[in-house]
């Protein structure tokens, strides 16, 4: 019944729908959508590919020709569901190309035994990326077309991935080549460059920043177990190979415990001190985490404390964030952690549209007390220029209103972004991604504030509402952890790391 009711679109009907389409990408278009056009008989392909290259394995589910009778679909989003479902393949000794009609994913042999991930490919952006002499000019460097020349959905008539690791890509109907086919053909290190560069899918977290350890409960719990991520006061301060070693898994994993530090007043900056000067902020040099009555800050109450980041109305955010638990013999009051960027990259993964809203719409962070008034807008997730996903910006609680949404756009941003951000939060609280752990006295966290979450569960205040949990944190801005980082790396393994100076840097103390 529901079928019955699918009918193909009069042309009119189409070009209407898409009015700055030109006519070449509507043929395609229409191709796309299982309707047969003169110029290109639909089940070409795949006769072709069998007849031309025997020996190659070929295997195709189905072309366009077979979709023939199928819906065309409401949007430009549903086409784009809708042409996923074509899919066409070639083997190689060098691997096997997969493609349909808005992707094409690579499986490049193994070299040795690290297996490679696969690696999948916009077809608009690989043509978009052609480097031939006829795209490119070979003396300039310039491109000598506009990515607005393409068709909206470039047609694969056959790709493959040479023994050398190249990948040879034939394009047909090309509207930049008169209609006729196009060859592109892509060295063999731009591929395992892409490839390292792609950071889709949460397997592919450990190569996309070799750095960076994107851990869920049960890696960090692994990492613990392996001794890994802690280190004792006395080697971190004095034990410059421990110290080093220490500091490299805060730089993967963004959170370290040091142990035994003793329990006095100001032992929070003597840990710091070894990345330089802490981060002075409207909490002073340092700060006590303490419930206490009427608070500024929710850190100061003895709620739950949701997942967030510090300080994303500041400028620059803390990049790390030290507390020293003095005390904590209440019932509750367990620390939880989770990686914002691997909840981002799971979102990703999961949900495109809701993190390319989460990488684009802004929410606004502030505070407003004591005479401060310093107010912040960021994306939730920060990428770099290769998208890598970077860092996340997530305070619920210091969240600002969104800018007076008085028209369509501000109204639509608000809720993709609220949509958006109840995944996000839902991936980061999972339980699978949260470490719990109860801090104790001794204990001092350090935690990279613009990538790791952190939180508190509820605890019990004592009966003078006070000193049942107390914890006393610092803040290292960017610059120094920079500075910190570049010389840690500069180091030979054999070489010995410069001490900062062992004396508290005390450049006007608010205590
Ligand atoms: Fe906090
Ligand atoms: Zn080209």
């Amino acid at each position: 019944m529901e079928r019955a009711l699918r009918v193909a679109r009069p042309a009119g009907r189409m070009a209407a729908r898409h009015p700055t389409v030109s006519p070449s990408s509507l043929g395609l278009l229409w191709q796309r959508c299982g309707i047969q056009t003169a110029s290109r008989p639909a089940h070409g392909v795949a006769n072709q590919l069998t007849l031309d290259r025997p020996r190659k394995s070929v295997r195709y589910n189905h072309t366009a020709a077979e979709t023939g009778n199928e819906t065309v679909s409401q949007s430009f989003g549903e086409e784009t569901q809708q042409h996923r479902s074509t899919k066409q393949s070639v083997e190689t000794k060098g691997g096997l190309v997969e493609w349909n009609t808005v992707m094409l994913t690579l499986f490049r042999r193994a070299a040795g035994h690290s297996p490679v991930p696969p690696l999948t490919l916009s077809l608009l952006w690989l043509r978009d990326t052609c480097p031939c002499v006829h795209c490119v000019d070979p003396d300039s460097g310039q491109k000598s077309f506009s990515t607005t020349d393409l068709p909206d959905y470039p047609v694969v008539e056959h790709a493959e991935l040479m023994d050398s690791g190249e990948l040879k890509v034939i394009w047909a109907n090309d509207a930049l080549s008169g209609g006729g086919v196009h060859s592109s053909l892509f060295r063999a290190e731009v591929v395992r460059r892409w490839q390292e560069q792609d950071t889709q899918a949460p397997y592919k977290f450990a190569s996309q920043d070799p750095k960076m350890i994107l851990w869920g409960r049960a890696e960090y719990e692994a990492l613990l177990a392996d001794g890994r991520c802690r280190v004792s006061y006395q080697d971190w301060i004095h034990n410059d190979e421990a110290f080093r070693a220490a500091f490299s898994d805060l730089r993967k994993t963004g959170l370290i415990f040091v142990t035994d530090v003793p329990q006095e007043k100001e032992q929070v900056r003597r840990v710091a001190s070894r990345f330089g000067s802490p981060q002075y902020t409207i909490y002073g040099w340092t700060w006590d985490v303490k419930s206490k009555p009427r608070a500024e800050n929710v850190a100061y109450t003895s709620q739950f404390l949701g997942l967030h980041q510090d300080l994303m109305y500041n400028h620059p955010i803390p990049e790390l964030q030290l507390l020293h638990c003095h005390s904590n013999d209440c019932e509750g009051g367990e620390s939880l952690f989770s990686h914002g960027v691997r909840a981002a990259y799971e979102l990703k993964h999961a949900h495109p549209e809701h993190y390319y809203a989460l990488t684009h719409i802004k929410s606004f962070f502030g505070y407003h007390k004591r005479g401060n008034n310093f107010s912040r807008a960021h994306p939730t997730v920060i990428t770099d220029r290769n998208n890598n996903i970077r860092e996340t910006r997530w305070s619920p609680p210091f969240q600002e209103p969104f800018p007076l949404t008085s028209d369509d756009q501000g109204d639509e941003d608000l809720r993709r972004w609220k949509v958006a951000a109840a995944q996000f939060k839902a991936i980061a609280e999972s339980p699978s991604n949260t470490v719990e752990i109860k801090l104790k006295p001794g204990d001092c966290v350090i935690f990279n504030n613009r990538q790791i979450l952190h939180g508190r569960r509820q605890f019990s205040q004592s009966q003078t509402g006070e000193g049942s949990r107390w914890l006393e944190g610092t803040y290292i801005g960017p610059d120094v952890y920079r500075r910190a980082v570049r010389k840690l790396t500069k180091q030979t393994p054999a070489g010995k790391v410069p001490r900062h100076s062992s004396s508290l840097h005390d450049p006007g103390n608010s205590q």
